[in-house]
């Protein structure tokens, strides 16, 4: 193992976050969570400690960053999906307090910032939330099973209505594209459904989370008064996974170098692995990159 750290995780209990806390832990380093709410203690042996903070108290944030003698951060912010439509802005403010309160600190260490897979690059220099028809053309060329693992997550997170919408549009995609004997008798409900589904994932507050996730990286790239690394994570994060401890760094350039994530995906606990990787040993210093890995190893 290397030396023992002691890591800052803003975020511990979100998707993310939870498998950083875990890895962590399971290495022998010291994790404080910092949240609205963090855990106060960890369901999984280790020392873990918890400090409420909300992100908008940048003042607050800076004190705990400086006075915690930490050896790494990592953010797993994300904004609260309750409100879709305040959710750029909400993530726009999180992530621009995160970057003052770390700036405003003392602390200079290693930072490692999750974001999102629209921020990746494609080799003609596009970015994924930039191509045309996203998100609804991504979405449609997914495989079902991952349409099947992002419709349970929704019922886990106790989004029916979302679950039920992905469901939906699993089945009139297969109507158009696998027609069975009698697929033409619903093919309209069918076409009006992915008709809706344009309209839904096209619309800007469906890609809230995407376009606040690009706005992060947009504030970190130049800053060279600290040290960070923008993760992307690939296109098709599954949670629940397995932890294998395989993994691919792809290094983006803006020129498509990473493009394999926007195709491909990885288990949550296999990213916290590159993370964690990453916190001791900062080879990614002002790098935006995604990690990918195998998937599709259990149910999904
Ligand atoms: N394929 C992909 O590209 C992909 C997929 C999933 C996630 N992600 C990215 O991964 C990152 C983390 O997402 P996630 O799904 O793990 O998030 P999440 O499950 O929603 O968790 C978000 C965390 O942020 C904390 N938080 C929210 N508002 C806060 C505030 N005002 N002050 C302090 N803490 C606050 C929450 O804790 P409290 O409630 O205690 O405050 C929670 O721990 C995001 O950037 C997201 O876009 C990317």
């Amino acid at each position: 193992m290397s030396k023992r750290l002691r890591v800052a995780v803003l975020g511990p209990k979100g998707q993310c976050g939870a498998c950083v806390v875990d890895e962590l832990l399971s290495r022998g380093h010291s994790v404080v969570g910092i949240s609205r709410s963090p855990p106060k203690t960890w369901q999984k042996p280790g020392d873990y400690g918890g400090i409420p903070c909300n992100f908008s108290d940048i003042k607050g944030l800076s004190k705990i960053l400086s006075d915690g003698n930490f050896d790494a951060v990592v953010s797993a912010f994300a904004p609260p999906l309750t409100d879709l439509k305040a959710v750029y802005e909400v993530g726009v403010e999180g992530h621009g307090n995160i970057k003052m309160a770390i700036l405003r600190s003392d602390y200079r260490g290693p930072l490692v910032i999750i974001g999102g897979a629209g921020s990746l690059y494609y080799k003609n220099g596009i970015q994924l939330c930039d191509d045309e028809s996203f998100a609804f053309k991504h979405w449609y060329a997914w495989p079902d099973v991952h349409l099947d693992y992002m419709s349970t997550r929704m019922y886990d997170h106790g989004q029916r209505g979302f679950a039920t919408f992905i469901r939906t549009f699993k089945w009139a995609r297969g109507n158009r594209e696998n027609p069975g004997w009698f697929s033409w008798l619903f093919r309209p409900f069918a076409s009006l459904f992915l008709q809706f589904s344009r309209k839904t994932l096209t619309d800007s507050s469906a890609l809230g989370l995407i376009l606040c996730s690009r706005a992060a990286l947009t504030m970190w790239e130049g800053v060279r008064e600290t040290s960070w690394s923008f993760l992307s994570p690939p296109w098709q994060l599954r949670d629940k996974g397995i932890r294998t401890g395989k993994y691919e760094v792809h290094v983006d350039d803006t020129m498509g170098s990473a493009e394999y994530g926007i195709d491909n995906g990885i288990y949550n606990e296999d990213m916290a692995v590159a993370i964690v990787d990453e916190v001791e040993n900062n080879k990614l210093n002002h790098k935006h990159w995604t990690c990918t890995g195998p998937i599709g190893l259990k149910e999904w």
